[in-house]
């Protein structure tokens, strides 16, 4: 059926010469019984949360004649509560801003900083939208490569910062599609020499790691802005709310590049109760950690290569065509990414019943020498 996605523009239209060569973004959807493609948590709201959020709103409707409340109060204080409970770093609710997913929030950033010319620069592989926004906002933007085991080469790092003096740099942690985290001293290294620049560090999986918060160091670093998302840790994709760790002074400039009412009010309501119930909701996260330890070993076991992963999902291989691969387990009603890194496929942690069918149907096609190491 035809739709906005798979439509061509209307050549007589002035579209923006940025757009002429771009494709709408998104993982190829079909309808599969495992769906281990887009990084989401498997597990549904639990069924108390849901009754309190009903609760919420319904009173919450009575005012929905109203525009919402711009400044986002009870959303952003119960963030800054949940951070401090997950990172023991005091964060004020003036230094918390919420949007419609952490896209959103890098969208805003990204408009908030741009000038014309200017570049934003990533350590690619990593997560497409990072290019994708930058060059929709009007960025050129500058992929440095990661090594061959997906960490940021410091020195060269460095010396690109140095001579090209980005406005934006990214890193995320852990990093997408990779898995692989940065250490917080290595961030600071990034810190002190980018001292002109905007470094956004994407933590949208912050939750499934061990490492610290970049959060720690906000309070040093006015051109820090951590980003987070509640889509993963929280089972809330669909609720889309994202947000940004900041200075006050920092976020200001958020506020200028914002759309007005932005964050509607059912999105305020469903972050602040799903936040007061983090504890029942961070029980999933532990589940889906000890599926992706599960997981690497069975497929270790079975002679695949896994990258080490500090996320809800991991790359697995090598295969002589991660294409063939790709397909032969879409064959078995099995859909992973295929993320244009050679020999490998990045499959997101599952419940523990899709795992074990899986790596079952997996091992069928490795028996079968229908998928080949
Ligand atoms: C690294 C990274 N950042 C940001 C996002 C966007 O998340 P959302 O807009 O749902 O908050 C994603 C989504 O997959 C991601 O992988």
């Amino acid at each position: 059926m035809s739709n906005i996605e798979n439509t061509k523009v209307n050549p007589k239209l002035p579209l923006s010469k940025r757009f002429k060569n771009s494709q709408p973004y998104g993982a190829p959807v079909l309808d599969l019984e495992l769906k281990l493609n887009t990084n989401e948590n498997p597990y549904p709201l639990p069924a108390e949360v849901k009754a309190e959020i009903l609760e919420e709103l319904s009173q919450k409707l009575d005012a929905v004649n109203r525009y919402p409340d711009r400044l986002q109060v009870e959303a952003r204080t119960a963030l800054a509560k949940y951070l401090y409970e997950i990172t023991n770093v005091a964060i004020s609710p003036t230094q918390v801003w919420a949007a419609n997913g952490s896209n959103e929030i890098i969208n805003q950033i990204l408009l908030a900083f741009h000038d014309p010319g200017e570049i934003a620069l990533g350590f690619e592989p990593s997560y497409s939208m990072h290019k994708i926004i930058s060059e929709a906002v009007g960025y050129r933007y500058q992929a440095v490569p990661r090594g061959d085991d997906f960490s940021i080469d410091f020195e060269k790092a460095l010396s690109v910062i140095k001579r090209d003096n980005p406005r934006i740099i990214f890193i995320t942690t852990p990093n997408n599609p990779t898995g692989t985290s940065t250490s917080l001293g290595d961030i600071e290294k990034i810190l002190q020499v980018a001292t002109q620049s905007v470094l956004i560090v994407d933590e949208a999986y912050g939750e499934f790691s061990t490492e610290p918060s970049a959060i720690c160091l906000i309070e040093k670093y006015p051109n820090l802005i951590v980003s987070r998302t509640m889509s993963k840790a929280f089972a809330f994709a669909g609720a889309r709310i994202g947000y940004a760790v900041a200075q006050l002074e920092t976020l200001a400039a958020l506020g200028l590049a914002r759309l007005p009412y932005h964050l509607s009010t059912q999105s305020q309501v469903l972050a602040k109760v799903a936040l007061g119930n983090y504890q029942l909701l961070q029980g999933q996260v532990q589940k889906i950690i000890k599926s992706r330890k599960f997981l690497m070993q069975q497929l270790r076991e079975l002679g695949l290569t896994v990258i080490e992963s500090d996320a809800n999902f991991f790359l697995f291989g090598e295969f002589t065509s991660s294409q063939h691969a790709w397909q032969a387990l879409v064959d078995e009603s099995i859909l992973v990414r295929d993320v244009a890194i050679a020999g490998f496929l990045r499959i997101t942690v599952g419940t523990e019943q899709e795992s074990h069918l899986f790596i079952e149907r997996l091992k069928g096609l490795l028996n079968n020498k229908i998928i080949l190491k």
